[in-house]
């Protein structure tokens, strides 16, 4: 029997998909009867979900395992995921580490931690690259009530040559259809309205399945299933972005007009080092295609900067696609050396200052493009699902992931509704509105 007085504390760093794999095994921990707490507290074991993807992602992942130990010297610690899977000798070598879990293999953390006393130490990380099927967890969602995130997809073959992200989650495997289908009804019975589609290379799905599967069908799947409002993708490569996807997206209602594609640089001879699939002009060509198929269509990316001989000329490059293709918001990354990538070993390395420098112009830039997105509704109504009440104010975004707030009276919870929002004032944050009639 276990005793219920037993508390789990977690943080996780880094992605959507970390943060689905760390709700996925709270739900373990949850159902054998523990007791979620704040990581600051004292817990009896802390889950630490550690990210690779920058040095910055290792080095807080590294701070957070350390802060557990000393935040309860005699709590058992287990440290999952993208670091863990790469370097698990360094992450065992911390103090304090008694389970060291990679990005598979999760399914029995629980009964794994029930068995080892604090002071021992035990590691199931596997060769990811032999992992071949999806490792499929329940996850019930803790971050909302509205918006709820669903795994299809892990692992990406793709070997960018920047990239750890290979070397920590293997090979591309999508999760089974029958299963998908499932949790969306599962994730509908919670009351959730609206589903994120999330994977590390979602334009995968469904290649290694038998028969094959395509995101654009299983999208359509789930668009089908009565009671969801919205169905969201996060994340799709240019060269994925297929017409049946696109169709898709523009005559299904409840498909979102966000579309987050991966631009990592505007220069083709980048790029071409970066070993990306696309062409700036091939780029600029998908983002026509969805402004005219799609009206007011969100156009959201990642965009690297500072990656090895990157120069002046190919950074204004990117800033002028950037500005060309009218993102409403870039995520920008500074190009971070990681071991084991071929870019490691290329010459030019970019100074810190010059990163610096331009990713500060990059996210001046985004945050203008920002504005001018949003301004484009001023006067408009625009439908909104509701996310939180705060004193007088209801906060949510609409399907082109414009975040919109509006006066609300708190008696009437309009959690979970759509609303309809007159657009009157714009910044490059979101919208404030009025209720429309
Ligand atoms: N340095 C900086 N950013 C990186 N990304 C991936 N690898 C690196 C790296 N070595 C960024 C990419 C990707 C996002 C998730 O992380 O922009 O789209
Ligand atoms: Fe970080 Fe990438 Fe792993 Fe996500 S998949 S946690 S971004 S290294």
């Amino acid at each position: 029997m276990i005793d219920d007085a037993r508390t789990l504390a977690v943080v996780t760093l880094g992605c959507k998909v970390n943060q689905y794999d760390t709700d996925a095994v709270v739900t373990q921990f949850l159902d054998a009867g523990y007791k979620l707490v704040d990581f600051q507290d004292r817990a009896d074991v802390y889950l630490i979900n550690t990210c690779t993807v920058t040095n910055l992602g290792d080095r807080k992942s590294r701070q957070m395992i350390r802060r557990a130990h000393k935040n309860n010297p005699d709590a058992k610690v287990v440290v999952m995921g993208c670091l863990a899977q790469t370097t698990p000798e360094d992450v065992a070598a911390l103090e304090g580490v008694t389970l060291v879990v990679g990005t598979d293999g999760r399914s029995g953390i629980v009964e794994e931690i029930e068995r080892l006393e604090p002071w021992q130490q035990r590691s199931l990380v596997q060769d990811i690259l032999d992992v071949a099927t999806f490792e499929d967890m329940p996850s019930l969602d803790f971050s909302g009530r509205t918006r709820a995130t669903l795994k299809i997809q892990d692992g990406c073959d793709q070997f960018c040559t920047y990239c750890r992200v290979p070397f920590a989650r293997g090979p591309s495997r999508s999760r089974a259809p029958e299963s998908v289908l499932r949790q969306v009804e599962e994730i509908l019975a919670l009351g959730y309205k609206e589903i994120v589609l999330t994977g590390i290379h979602l334009g995968l799905y469904g290649a290694d399945l038998d028969p094959p599967q395509s995101l654009a069908q299983i999208s359509a799947d789930i668009a089908a299933i009565k009671g969801l409002l919205r169905l969201r993708i996060s994340s799709v490569d240019p060269h994925e972005i297929t017409d049946e996807l696109i169709d898709l997206v523009a005559t299904h209602p409840v498909l979102c007009r966000h579309m987050h594609i991966p631009l990592q640089s505007g220069s083709d001879s980048v790029l071409d080092r970066m070993g990306r699939n696309y062409s700036r002009a091939q780029f600029q060509e998908i983002a026509d295609i969805l402004r005219r198929r799609i009206p007011d269509v969100a156009i959201t990316t990642d965009i690297m900067v500072g990656f090895p001989g990157e120069t002046e000329e190919d950074f204004l490059q990117t800033m002028q696609l950037a500005e060309d293709v009218g993102f409403s918001k870039i995520h920008v990354f500074k190009y971070s050396k990681r071991a084991g990538t071929m870019a490691a070993t290329f010459p030019d390395q970019i100074e810190p200052g010059q990163k610096e420098d331009r990713s500060k112009r990059l996210i001046q830039l985004g945050e203008a493009m920002a504005e001018r997105f949003h301004c484009s509704f001023i006067g408009e109504n625009v439908a909104v699902l509701v996310e939180q009440m705060q004193e007088n104010q209801a906060i949510g975004h609409t399907d082109n992931y414009v975040k919109v707030t509006f006066p609300a009276s708190p008696d009437v919870d309009l959690v979970g509704q759509i609303v309809s929002v007159r657009v009157l004032e714009a910044s490059a944050d979101g919208v404030q509105g009025l209720v429309n009639g």
